[in-house]
């Protein structure tokens, strides 16, 4: 007999679907509030920590959008795309272009016959090239012709029988203003949508990011505040932890069957964190599929662990000085440290080191690690690890190291 292939469901990996979608029910019924919008007056941030599932659930909302009739734009944002307003004008461009090339609009064209006009219509599409051209000719600043463009985008396709544009970025966190260059491509971004929101064109944002992402948003443009609704995007309760391990398994293609002590043990060691879930369920399942029938006691939690530590954490830990590791295991060994810490804090905590951090240190440094990731501040000025579970990995390799000594 044929043996059936080896099929593995779950899928840890940065922006992978997963096979079964668990929980978001809010954050989608909220997206289809929005999208009833005439005049849109809310646009979206979908914010949370690294590996929550912002990217995934971004994806499911676009075929959500294209069922009610809206046109979905966007793309992933890196730094490069904020280096100064024409490139971000021209991301903006390229993107909208893509859902509007093959629009067909009508143009004049005017021949003279003697003192006689004769107007002709001629067909084209609203390709890159035809937008390039018509941003070039609108006089003015870089937002002045990008407003133009877009009302004249809209002009072109409100009888068209779609509701608006959504224009979806992804990593948002990563656009910034550079007052010294004097550019300012997120101030762009946001006046632009704003100017062109009040006059009724229904062109909507949907940025996703980390929390650093709104903070900054405020910070570009105070207005900004009110021209967003915020989903935070938490770790899956208990139940929806369970659907994401266990639905996969119903797939005719699966299998095994994981006993509900396994279960219980994945939702405990993952935190209910979907990366976490999804990486640990695949390192199951790939032993469930040597070693059957399996249950709690089998299950190699220490080396899945490990393995995840190895794969998730140890290359941002790599990347952090040993100053800013010394402040990391501060903050990891505080008693609040997986939900919010302050300055304070730290100073207090440090003071038993041999070489204690001041509070305008430990400022400089979070800003630093808020740079890079690992951190982020919050809207009452507390601090928050913007890595799930960073603090417990922090514990687990003071835990080595100090087994190392003996
Ligand atoms: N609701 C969910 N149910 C089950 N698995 C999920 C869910 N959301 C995300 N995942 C899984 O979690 C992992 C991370 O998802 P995703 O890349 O969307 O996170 P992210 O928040 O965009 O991360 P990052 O901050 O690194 O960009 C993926 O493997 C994905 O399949
Ligand atoms: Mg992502």
């Amino acid at each position: 007999m044929e043996k059936p292939s080896y099929y593995n469901p779950y899928r840890p990996g940065a922006g992978h679907m997963p096979p079964h979608l668990a929980g978001r029910t809010e954050e989608k019924s909220e997206f289809l509030r929005l999208l009833q919008q005439d005049v849109i007056l809310e646009n979206l941030v979908l914010t949370g920590l690294r590996g929550v599932g912002k990217t995934v659930l971004l994806d499911t909302l676009k075929p959500m959008a294209r069922e009610n009739d809206w046109l979905w734009a966007g793309t992933d944002l890196s730094e490069s795309v904020s280096i100064s307003e024409i490139v971000a004008a021209t991301r903006l461009i390229t993107d909208l272009s893509v859902v509007t090339s093959n629009v067909v609009f009508e143009i004049q064209k005017v021949k003279t016959f003697g003192f006689k006009a004769e107007g002709k219509l001629i067909e084209n599409t609203l390709n890159y090239e035809i937008l390039l051209s018509i941003f070039n000719s609108i006089p003015g600043l870089v937002a002045d012709k990008l407003k133009g463009l877009l009302e004249f985008v809209w002009g072109c396709i409100k009888d068209k029988g779609y509701k608006g544009i959504i224009f979806a970025y992804d990593e948002a966190q990563t656009m910034s203003d550079h007052a010294k260059k004097n550019e300012y491509p997120l101030s762009l971004l946001l006046d632009v949508f704003q100017s062109i929101q009040k006059k009724n064109i229904p062109f909507m944002l949907v940025l996703t990011g980390l929390p650093t992402l709104f903070p900054k948003l405020v910070e570009s443009r105070t207005f900004a505040e009110r021209m967003f609704r915020i989903l935070f995007l938490d770790k899956l309760n208990e139940d929806e932890s369970r659907e994401a391990i266990t639905k996969p398994l119903e797939d005719p293609k699966c299998s095994l069957k994981m006993s509900d002590s396994a279960v219980d043990l994945t939702i405990k060691v993952s935190g209910g964190y979907p990366y976490f879930i999804q990486f640990i369920c695949r390192e199951m399942y790939d032993i469930l599929s040597q070693y059957s029938p399996f249950d709690k006691r089998t299950i190699p939690v220490e080396e899945i662990t490990r393995k995840l530590d190895n794969d998730f954490f140890a290359g941002r830990w790599a990347r952090a000085t040993d100053r800013q590791r010394e402040l990391l295991e501060v903050i990891a060994n505080l008693p609040t440290s997986e939900k919010e810490f302050t300055v304070q804090d730290i100073v207090e905590a440090s003071k038993v080191l041999d070489n204690p951090f001041s509070s305008s240190h430990v400022n400089q440094m979070l800003s630093k690690l808020v740079d890079r990731g690992l951190v982020y501040k919050n809207r009452h000025g507390k601090y928050s690890f913007a890595v799930p579970l960073l603090g417990q990995f922090i514990l687990r390799l003071e835990k080595d190291q100090q087994g190392k000594l003996f």
